[in-house]
């Protein structure tokens, strides 16, 4: 073989490298390009601007909140993770008129009428879910995860709205649904660099958080520490980490505490093991955060005290719980009695006067397990369910309330009373 030869071999071998480079470039751009698309229609600016349909000027310039609920139909759902266990559920009211905006982190919530096989009649229940998108004129979108029975209690009956959400709620269905809520939210006073932590579902509203910040292209820092037991539970997978190659401000840390046969480290995650303090330590620069944490109860009982023992002042940490099961901070338990006598709890409408048991946990269990008839919904302080009236007395909340209350109003859920009281119910 000539010289010449030699080096014309050389030179096919390295265009068709080249060209091979090229080709999985642009199929990676196209997939990237389809899934921003298809989760916030984003590929048109690939979120470096906001999108055309998407406020720009601020919650409070949209359209007015509406009051009490109202109707919306499904326009699309579609599952976002491997194991069809969370589900995107896209709502548009069904009035035509453009929404009013919310703040990144806020939830809706849902009334619905779901079918009791045993009575053969249908009840009302109620429920929130955080948006898990940024703010859009025409839709809003929530995603839900399918609740199974608790693993100590297998025969129980799974759960409800969520159920009913997944097996029953398709397109066109309407739904009648309260205006955005909650004070857990999107801080933007001061422009400092933002950490999310989400831990299963309560991805959600750092879904909302991340895309409205990037949206924004402001490029303000923002790190996302997101936790799931395995690939089959990754929610948005492909467009997350789509976003993290686009922006550069944007730090995704993916954590699998219990990695499948099939999840590759470095590939289709970061970290084995939980998103802990010690991963936040040692990946974070010394500096001043936002923190925002939601997640499961043994994450928000290790991470938000311990963001405290590290340091960070508790005005820059926000949580949010979502359910009872993951209520995070109880003060000291409610007294079980005033000076020399126990606590008296009166329940006017029912007629019933009873002495406070501190083991019932809140007024709204101690009131159904002596079958007063309250309504409930999220039993976290969140919909204003539970609101009732107090007209004698004080109560004590084991979190902040997020439903906003009515003057002389209690919410039970997450109330304890300080002395005797009296309730309208
Ligand atoms: C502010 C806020 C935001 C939220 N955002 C989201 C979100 O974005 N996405 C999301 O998926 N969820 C979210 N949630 C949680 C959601 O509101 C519901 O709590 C969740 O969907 C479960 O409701 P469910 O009706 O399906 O379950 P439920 O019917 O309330 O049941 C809950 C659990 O209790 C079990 N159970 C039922 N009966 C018994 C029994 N007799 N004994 C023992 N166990 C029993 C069920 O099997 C189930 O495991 C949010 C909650 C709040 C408060
Ligand atoms: S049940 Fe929702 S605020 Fe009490």
């Amino acid at each position: 073989m000539t010289a010449g030869t030699l080096a014309l071999i050389i030179l096919v071998a390295i265009l068709a490298q080249v060209g091979v480079a090229a080709m999985i470039e642009i199929y990676r751009r196209r997939r990237q390009a389809r899934d921003l698309d298809e989760h916030g229609g984003m590929s048109r600016t690939l979120a470096a601007d906001p999108a055309p349909d998407m406020p720009t000027d601020g919650p409070s310039s949209a359209a007015e909140a509406w009051t009490g609920f109202r109707e919306f139909s499904v326009k699309r759902r579609e599952f976002e993770d491997e194991g069809r266990s969370i589900c995107s559920f896209y709502l548009e009211p069904c009035d035509g008129k453009p929404l009013p905006a919310f703040r990144p982190g806020q939830f809706l919530t849902f009334r619905l009428a779901v079918g009791d096989p045993a009575e053969g009649e249908s009840k009302n229940v109620v429920r929130c879910y955080s948006l898990s998108d940024s703010p859009r004129r025409d839709h809003y979108r929530v995603s839900i995860k399918r609740v199974p029975a608790p693993p100590d209690h297998p025969d129980a009956p799974p759960g409800v709205s969520s159920g009913c959400f997944h097996d029953h709620v398709q397109v066109g269905d309407r739904l009648m649904i309260r205006p955005p809520s909650g004070h857990f939210h999107l801080i933007e006073d001061e422009l400092l660099p933002i950490v999310l932590i989400g831990g299963g579902i309560g991805i959600t509203p750092m879904l909302s958080i991340l895309n409205s910040v990037l949206e924004r292209g402001i490029g303000r820092e923002i790190w996302l520490f997101y936790g799931v037991r395995n690939g089959s539970e990754h929610v948005m997978k492909g467009y997350l980490q789509a976003l993290a190659d686009k922006h550069d401000n944007f730090h995704l840390h993916v954590c699998y505490s219990a990695p499948g046969a099939d999840d590759v480290e470095g590939i289709d995650y970061d970290h084995r093991g939980r998103v802990d303090l010690p991963l936040l330590r040692n990946t974070l620069k010394l500096a001043r955060y936002q923190f925002y944490v939601c997640g499961p109860k043994p994450m928000m009982e290790s991470l938000v005290p311990g963001l405290e023992e590290w340091g960070v002042d508790s005005g820059d940490i926000y949580y949010e719980s979502f359910g009872p099961a993951t209520l995070v901070k109880h003060e000291k338990p409610a007294p079980a009695t005033t000076g020399a006598h126990p606590v008296k709890i009166t329940f006017s409408r029912s007629g019933k006067l009873l002495t406070w048991d501190p083991a019932a946990g809140s007024l709204l269990e101690f009131a159904e397990s002596n079958s007063i008839d309250v309504d409930s919904g999220c039993r976290a302080g969140s919909c204003g369910s539970c609101q009732t009236a107090l007209t004698a007395g004080e109560v004590e909340y084991s979190q902040q309330p997020d439903a906003d209350i009515e003057p002389g109003h209690c919410l039970l859920c997450i109330a304890t009373p300080s002395c005797d009281l009296v309730l309208e119910a």
